[in-house]
């Protein structure tokens, strides 16, 4: 039986064409499982191994001469593209000045994103790594001001609702005792206040949440997925995105009222068992930063 996923329990069905095949050993080489063995020259395939074939797709994209196949698990031989030559690939120059010069942004010109645009961003996010193929990241792509402005609103009531019920004194002494301290302690010190600037905001009429964005990506995961999947998918989309020039902002605060609401989950094409996890914001720079910043990780130890 296959690791579980979206697609069923069935392992990945890899196939040599044995009149195609070279006997050069390269996809058992680079087989992550051990489902491709080279014996006597020629590859057996012993798909009852650990979970089996995980259609990871490394074995076509070894073989030098097209004569092995994979399908099942969402995987199939189309898949497979060409390699693009180095020359078409980012240099550590280029990708270092691209992540330097990328920052949060939070302004944007009333331009609005094309579909070609965002499509091609999905696209190249799609090539992101996943804990075990195949991806269990779904998207829900927002296109328009007007549509994105909506999920704000939504966001903006589900953090009204919560902060009505939080300010329920009786409520609130549940929480602190039953919570872990350092969870009540972001709660009441992070949460409820970045709800009321959010409230407040929507009172007055001003977007806190996604900032007037012209265009905005929701991943979620379904349950069988990594936690980090869809945090991975949603830098690779944020690097896709500001290398066409846009300006993006990773935002975290919806999800959390996405995540308690039926109604909202049904609205936003999300599966009733699936995550929501973060959202992209991306639209054209109203401020354009001047300067780069370098940041630096809380701690880097050597080993
Ligand atoms: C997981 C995650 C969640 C975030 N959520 C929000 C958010 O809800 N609202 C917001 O304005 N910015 C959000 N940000 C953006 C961060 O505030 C921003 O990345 C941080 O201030 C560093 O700034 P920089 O991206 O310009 O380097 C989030 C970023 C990450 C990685
Ligand atoms: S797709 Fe991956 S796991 Fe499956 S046979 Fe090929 S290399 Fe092995
Ligand atoms: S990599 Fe291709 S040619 Fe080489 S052994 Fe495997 S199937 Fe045959």
């Amino acid at each position: 039986m296959g690791i579980i996923s979206s697609f069923g329990t069935a392992p990945g069905t890899p196939v040599v064409e044995t009149e195609r095949c070279l006997h050069c050993g390269k996809c058992a080489a680079i087989c992550p499982v051990g489902v491709l063995q080279l014996k006597d020259e020629n590859i057996k395939i012993d798909n009852n191994i650990h979970f089996g074939c995980i259609a990871c797709g490394q074995c076509m994209m070894v073989c030098p001469n097209g004569s092995i196949a994979v399908t099942g698990r969402n995987i199939t031989p189309e898949d497979i593209v060409e390699l693009p030559p180095p020359e078409q690939r980012a240099n550590r120059k280029q990708l270092t000045a691209l992540m330097l010069a990328r920052r949060s942004n939070r302004n944007f010109t009333d331009e609005e994103v094309s579909r070609e645009m965002l499509d091609s961003i999905i696209l190249a996010a799609a090539s992101a790594p996943m804990g075990i193929p195949p991806s269990e990241v779904g998207i829900t792509a927002i296109l328009g001001h007007s549509k994105v402005a909506e999920l704000s609103r939504d966001t903006a009531n589900g953090y009204a609702g919560m902060l009505k019920v939080m300010g329920n004194p009786f409520v609130r002494g549940l929480c602190r005792i039953f919570l872990k301290r350092v969870t009540f302690d972001r709660f009441d010190g992070f949460i409820l206040p970045l709800g009321k600037v959010i409230v407040d905001g929507e009172r007055m009429g001003k977007d806190y949440v996604l900032y007037n964005a012209p265009a905005a990506l929701l991943f979620h995961v379904s349950p069988y997925s990594d936690s980090a999947d869809a945090v991975i998918a949603c830098t690779y989309a944020m690097l896709a995105a500001e290398s066409a020039g846009l300006g993006t902002c990773i935002i975290g605060c919806s999800a959390p009222i996405l995540a308690r609401s039926k109604t909202l989950k049904k609205k936003y094409h999300i599966p009733e068992d699936h995550t929501p996890a973060l959202v992209l914001i991306l639209g054209y720079h109203d401020h354009p930063h001047q300067k780069a910043i370098r940041r630096r990780f809380l701690s880097v130890n050597y080993q």
